[in-house]
Parts: structure tokens; C-alpha cells; sequence
């Protein structure tokens, strides 16, 4: 069992995943990636210049635009099913922060019959899913969303990230927060033989969810996608086969 980050390259995707591109498979994008410099205009931050010249030159953000994908997160969620197989035809799914929609739109073409999503954001509508409005932490959240679900998820997928304070030990705390919260849902919720998918920072999970996780399914991994920005600390946690 590996507690060490995979890289994503390596999957062997079967032929109707192979069909669904990342940027780095697709050739004729690289007469797309002209490098784009952004002036400073008055009043603009440079870190919002930062920002923006990132965007435009981000690979990731093109080929979203061009897929018509809501967010580069999306290639994410590609990268980790074609290497993990997590989401199967006719699933019931979960996805846990999912503003603007881009996990929701990739599970429902990976096969999933519905997807139960929830954000603190509004998420436009997708055929095929319902999207709760509301804060995770809620204590009233996880009843919401069984509602919705009526009946037990084969997948739980958890893409949620804290608005971060600039303040180290805050933002620490409520991240590890969110995945605890995300991690104990899915044991929850989850199907027998399910799978739980998690976004986690520094490093990887705390210990003791690590090892709650790995008493609960038959295997855990930490994965880092290529579509994962090397410079981010974010990283993702896969556990299979849950044994309820
Ligand atoms: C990285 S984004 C998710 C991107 C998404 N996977 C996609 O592909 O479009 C993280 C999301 O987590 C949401 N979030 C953070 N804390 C939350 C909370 N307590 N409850 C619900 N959503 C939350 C944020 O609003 C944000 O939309």
C-alpha cells in the first residue's frame, strides 16, 4: 500500500476513456499555446496580473474552453479515472464542492445515471444532476444529501477546498477539517465495494484518517494528476473497494 503520490501519466485507459483528451495527449493544441503577456492596467494588483497571465497561458484552461468543460479541474478527474477506474455505467454519484460543474459533467460522461453534488456556490443546472446549495459543515448537510440520493452511492468524489484566510494554521485547520467531514460521509454513505475520491493539502491526509481509511477500503492511494499545478500543495486521495 502506497502512502506516496503516484504520478497520473502511467493508466492504461480502455478504449472509451482513452477517447476523452488532456491537453498533454492532444498535439495540434500546441499550435494553440501562444504564450500571452498581460500589461498592468491602473489599479490592477500584481497578483491578479499574475493570475490572469496563468489563466491565459494555461494549457488546461484552453483545452477546458475548447471541451466546452466549466473548469480545468475537469482533466483532473479524467486523469484519476483513467489510472483508478472509479466511475462505472449507471452510477449513483456524489461530488462534494462542485462548483462550477466541471467533476459533475466529467462523471456523467464516465457513465454515472445520476450525480448528487452540493457547493456553498451556485452551480448552473446539468442534465443529470442535482446540486445542493449549502455549506457541507451544515450539521443539516449530509441528511440533504441522502435525501437526494435515496438509496446508497457507488462513488463519492471530494474536490472541496476552504476559501483560504492568509492565515497558515486557520487555513490548515479548516481543510483538514472539510476532508474529515468528506471522508466520514463517504464511509457513511457509500455502497459496499464503493470508492472515495478526496482532495488533500501538504503533503497528504493527517495519520489517523489515513489509517481509518485504509481499515475501510481494500486500498489507498495518493495520487497527483499532471493537470494538478506542480506549484500547489494540493493533492488526491483514492480508496477502493469499501468494506462496510
Ligand atoms: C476546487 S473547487 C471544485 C471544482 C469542481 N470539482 C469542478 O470541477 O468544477 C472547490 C469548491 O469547494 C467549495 N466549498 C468549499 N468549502 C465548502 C463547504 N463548506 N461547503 C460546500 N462547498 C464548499 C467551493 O465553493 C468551491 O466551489
Amino acid at each position: 500500500m502506497s502512502e506516496k503520490p503516484t504520478k497520473m501519466s502511467g493508466g492504461k485507459p480502455d478504449a472509451a476513456r482513452r477517447s476523452r483528451k488532456t491537453p498533454k495527449q492532444s498535439k495540434e493544441n500546441a499550435t494553440r499555446m501562444m504564450h500571452h503577456k498581460v500589461k498592468t492596467a491602473r489599479g490592477r494588483k500584481i497578483s491578479s496580473k499574475l493570475w490572469l497571465e496563468r489563466q491565459l497561458n494555461d494549457p488546461y484552461v484552453k483545452e477546458a474552453q475548447i471541451q466546452g468543460y466549466r473548469s480545468r479541474a475537469a482533466f483532473k478527474l479524467i486523469e484519476l479515472d483513467k489510472k483508478y477506474s472509479l466511475v462505472k455505467q449507471g452510477d449513483l454519484v456524489v461530488d462534494l464542492g462542485a462548483a462550477p460543474g466541471g467533476w459533475v459533467q466529467i462523471a456523467l460522461q464516465l457513465g454515472a445515471r445520476e450525480v448528487i453534488g452540493i457547493d456553498l456556490l451556485p452551480v448552473d443546472t446539468v442534465a443529470g444532476a442535482k446540486i445542493l446549495e449549502m455549506d457541507f459543515m451544515d450539521d443539516k448537510a449530509p441528511d440533504a444529501i441522502k435525501a437526494l440520493l435515496g438509496g446508497a452511492p457507488d462513488v463519492v468524489l471530494s474536490d472541496l477546498a476552504a476559501n483560504t484566510t492568509g492565515h497558515k494554521n486557520t487555513d490548515h485547520l479548516k481543510t483538514v477539517a472539510l476532508v474529515e467531514a468528506a471522508a466520514e460521509f463517504a464511509m457513511d454513505v457509500l455502497k459496499p465495494g464503493g470508492h472515495f475520491v478526496t482532495k488533500v493539502f501538504q503533503g497528504g491526509a493527517q495519520k489517523d484518517l489515513l489509517n481509518r481509511l485504509k481499515e475501510n477500503f481494500k486500498y489507498v492511494r495518493h495520487a497527483k494528476p499532471e493537470a494538478s499545478r506542480k506549484g500547489s500543495p494540493e493533492i488526491y486521495l483514492v480508496a477502493k473497494g469499501f468494506r462496510r
